[in-house]
């Protein structure tokens, strides 16, 4: 018996493994609509990509998940152009090569603090000992957040990216997001009374300059919300892809033979990583007017979502989707967005994801995991493991 086809991102099974479902979606549904949770899917990689690139007709101002809670707040991921394209001017100043692969040594010493005091015991936990906390030293680093409240904001981002089973955002999940504001808040106008050489420093002397030439100084207010969107961007999103590469290069040992042979490989590998299981699996938008796609209008004032985790999987564009292949040739992916919206921190992300499988090679390249303790953490769109126990003895 062939079962309804019926896609609920917030299901703990669809959470669990969505690739049988996404696989239907593009058979069966390419224009998805979800009438109880009000929304339509588009999981093909070319009307994702064709999508990404059409920000007038799907907008990102009515939110980027499918809840939308974050719809009105004053993120850069939520504006649309042109009121988008000058404030991305301003953070797009913070993510120069130069200071990006400045970074490289922080990343090594920060790897080898993390992952030296195992060599020799019996294992530890991938996640919480190791992908959580490299991301969060570095846009610690980067952003010039003091060490002695990294953790802490670490916690925060957990609580508050927590959801139900309907989407709805628990109480502490709201508290959370209180506390991480008034937090940033304290950061900034410390910063802005002892100015430094980090990114908060560089953004609260930055100017900002809009269509009609008329240019102003960021306030705490805006300043506060910039580094709120920039530690959680990130954070999170590196911490589940290097967790989700473990995992990979696990299950494909003579894969992960080559790479410790031959690190050349590692650019590969990453965006292989990157496709093979997305730590944000999909992006929010919202109809301007009425889209017409595959026989199917979706009506203007609509939610839509752009699975990008069913994108990567598209047998239209790759080979056996499933199989991790670091051979494989990607010429472009949706992994970090496309177009207006794409990810400001991919050059950092990817080269993060790139020193931390270097370092985690050297010290131990015969790593087991521990499948019994893997668990998988609750999230609307951010697709990740929340533990992950490997044995390196
Ligand atoms: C593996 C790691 C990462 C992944 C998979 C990822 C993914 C994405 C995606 C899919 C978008 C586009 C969202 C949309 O179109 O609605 C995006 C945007 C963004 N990302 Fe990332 N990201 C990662 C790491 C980072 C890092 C390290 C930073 C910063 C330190 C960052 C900062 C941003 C910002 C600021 C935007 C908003 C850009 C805009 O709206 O113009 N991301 N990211």
């Amino acid at each position: 018996m062939v079962r309804e086809l019926v896609y609920n991102p917030y299901l703990w099974e669809t959470q669990h493994n969505p690739y049988p479902i996404y696989a239907r979606l593009r058979d069966e549904a390419p224009v998805y609509h979800n009438p109880d949770l009000g929304f339509y899917a588009l999981s093909r990689y070319a009307d994702v990509l064709a999508a990404h690139k059409d920000p007038v007709t799907f907008v990102s101002s009515h939110g980027v998940t499918l809840e939308g809670g974050e719809s009105g707040q004053d993120l850069l991921i939520t504006k649309d152009p042109p009121l988008h394209d000058w404030h991305r001017k301003v953070v797009s100043r913070v993510f120069t090569p130069r200071r990006v692969n400045g970074l490289e040594p922080f990343m090594r010493e920060t790897c080898a603090r993390l992952l030296d005091p195992f060599v020799g015991e019996p294992g530890f936990d991938a996640v919480e000992q190791f992908s959580i906390q490299l991301p969060l030293a570095v846009i610690g680093e980067l952003l010039g957040i003091p060490e002695s409240l990294r953790q802490e904001i670490h916690h925060l981002a957990d609580r508050l990216f927590t959801r139900d089973d309907t989407g709805g955002i628990p109480a502490d999940a709201a508290a959370a997001q209180i506390e991480m504001g008034m937090l940033l808040y304290g950061i900034v106008t410390d910063r802005r009374a002892h100015l430094g050489d980090d990114v908060i420093s560089l953004l609260i002397t930055s100017d900002v300059t809009d269509d009609d030439g008329r240019t102003w100084k960021l306030t705490d207010e805006e300043l506060t919300t910039r580094v709120l969107e920039l530690a959680f961007a990130g954070h999170e999103t590196v911490a589940r892809l290097v967790a989700n590469g473990v995992v990979a290069l696990a299950w494909y040992p003579a894969q992960r033979a080559e790479l410790v042979a031959d690190r050349s490989r590692l650019p590969d590998a990453v965006e292989e990583m990157l496709r093979w299981d997305a730590p944000s699996h999909y992006q929010g938008r919202w109809t301007s007017t009425d889209v017409t796609l595959h026989d199917t209008i979706i009506p203007a004032d609509t939610r839509v979502i752009l699975v990008t985790g069913a994108a990567n999987h598209d047998e239209r564009v790759y080979d056996e989707p499933a199989h991790f292949d670091l051979h494989r040739r990607i010429d472009t992916t949706v992994s970090f967005g496309y177009g207006v919206h794409f990810c400001l921190g991919a050059s950092l992300a990817r080269l993060e994801t790139r020193i931390a499988f270097d370092e985690l090679l050297d010290r131990f390249p015969e790593y087991g995991i521990d499948e019994s303790g893997i668990e998988r953490m609750r999230s609307s769109n951010v697709r990740g493991l929340s533990k992950l126990p490997i044995t390196v003895a």
